[in-house]
């Protein structure tokens, strides 16, 4: 009906709207992109509408149909596209902050954090008490720029703030983390614990933010109590197989199989791994390298973990990790000691780990922890990722990887 309106009257905006608000709920019933799509270029025919004519569109519709296109234009993973819906609109509508907020919103989905950093700041300066930007603005200063002071001072403005949009866990735990890495200690656990009281956290160490809730949870594990005992022995029993496989693979040339860790999660030192599967997948070139280990981990739980990874971990002495949180509570972490000196320390929680060549230690790694190398030489360990085990085998088919 809203097609034949359009055919004797192409400029209705409010008819175009209709149109593509069906192809809009088309597109769900049916899970197709192609009607997502044509709902995307529809509600942006509005637009188009209005720069030709403004009398063609009242305000309200203009503003209606921009935000349906750029949250399906977002959900599409059209990112530029919706970037430039942005831009247009703010043309027009340049007190919106709303709008501008949405930009940066995109701008941060795209990874774009100089832009996304620019956008807030412009916020910030014509709405200097604006939550949701202060919230964002802090955000970005403390997982971009690695300005720990300025990006917890505007978190915790933004959060304090009780705005929409800024209960987030991740605005909870980046605030906290930069406490912590500035010696805050108190002022972190604090935050944690509102954190929890929300409901973001399972409880102030357990900061993962994807997760089951019915799990059973503690900090570290007998090999009895994660059910994949057998698994492990076997592990143990291979040690110096996998072990000579991992050091073999330290003097490689070009040295490229052991990368950094990326995740900015060091204070002091030198750390690196080498993956073999990742989120359930297998890392082809660098399982050809090391067989050996590739055909003693196979073992559905870990080799087919989706939420986890498998890797060889070697740190250098000197090297202080910084409290961190793992992303899911959806599986347990064995680390299986292979070169270690005296001198380290892994804290889980409240409780301490020692690793042992030849031996396997189990923790959950959506747990706080903390690593300290003040040993003489460098550590290796692999790190096996198990499915937890109150997950259904259905679980682990429907759950996204991570
Ligand atoms: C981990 C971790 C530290 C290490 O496995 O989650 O932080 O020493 N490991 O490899
Ligand atoms: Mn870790």
């Amino acid at each position: 009906m809203f097609g034949a309106v359009l055919h004797f009257n192409p400029n209705s905006a409010r008819a175009t709207y209709g149109r593509a608000m069906c192809l809009d709920r088309l597109a769900e019933v049916q899970s197709s992109n192609s009607k997502l799509e044509q709902a995307i270029m529809t509600y942006r025919q509005v637009i188009d509408l209005a720069d030709e004519d403004p009398n063609l569109v009242p305000l309200p519709l203009l503003r209606l149909a921009a935000e349906k296109c750029i949250e399906r234009m977002r959900f599409r993973g059209f990112l530029g596209k919706a970037i430039r819906v942005q831009q247009r609109l703010l043309q027009r509508f340049p007190d919106d902050l709303g709008l501008r907020n949405q930009m940066g919103v995109t701008f941060l989905l795209m990874n774009q954090a100089p832009a996304a950093k620019e956008v807030f700041q412009e916020v910030l300066q014509k709405w200097p008490n604006d939550g949701f930007a202060q919230v964002h603005y802090g955000f970005v200063l403390k997982t971009s720029y690695n300005n720990n002071s300025a990006g917890a001072e505007f978190l915790r403005r933004g959060i304090e703030s009780g705005a929409e949009g800024t209960q987030d866990g991740r605005f909870y735990f980046h605030l906290g983390d930069a406490l912590q890495r500035q010696g805050l200690e108190n002022e972190a656990y604090e935050v944690y614990d509102n954190g929890v009281e929300k409901g973001l956290f399972l409880n102030r160490y357990q900061r993962s933010l994807y997760n089951v809730d019915r799990l059973t949870s503690r900090p570290v594990w007998t090999l009895e109590q994660t059910t994949h005992q057998e698994f492990f022995r076997k592990l143990e029993e291979n040690w110096e197989i996998i072990r000579d496989e991992g050091v073999a693979l330290l003097s490689e040339s070009p040295a490229d199989g052991y990368r950094p860790e990326a995740e900015n999660l060091r204070d002091t030192g030198e750390w690196k791994q080498y993956e073999l599967y990742s989120r359930g997948r297998k890392i082809t070139a660098n399982c050809v390298k090391a067989p050996k280990t590739c055909e003693l981990v196979k073992y559905a739980a870990a080799t087919g973990c989706k939420r986890g990874q498998i890797k060889f971990s070697v740190m250098m002495q000197g090297t202080h990790v910084w409290p961190h949180t793992g992303p899911t509570n959806c599986r347990l972490r064995a680390h299986l000691g292979l070169v270690v000196p005296e001198g380290l320390r892994l804290r889980v929680g409240q409780e301490q780990i020692r690793w042992q060549q030849g031996k396997v230690v189990v923790f959950d790694d959506s747990w706080e922890h903390e690593v300290w190398h003040e040993g003489a030489s460098p550590r290796l360990i692999l790190i096996v990722d198990v499915w937890h085990p109150d997950l259904s085998e259905e679980e682990w088919k429907t759950l996204s990887p991570i």
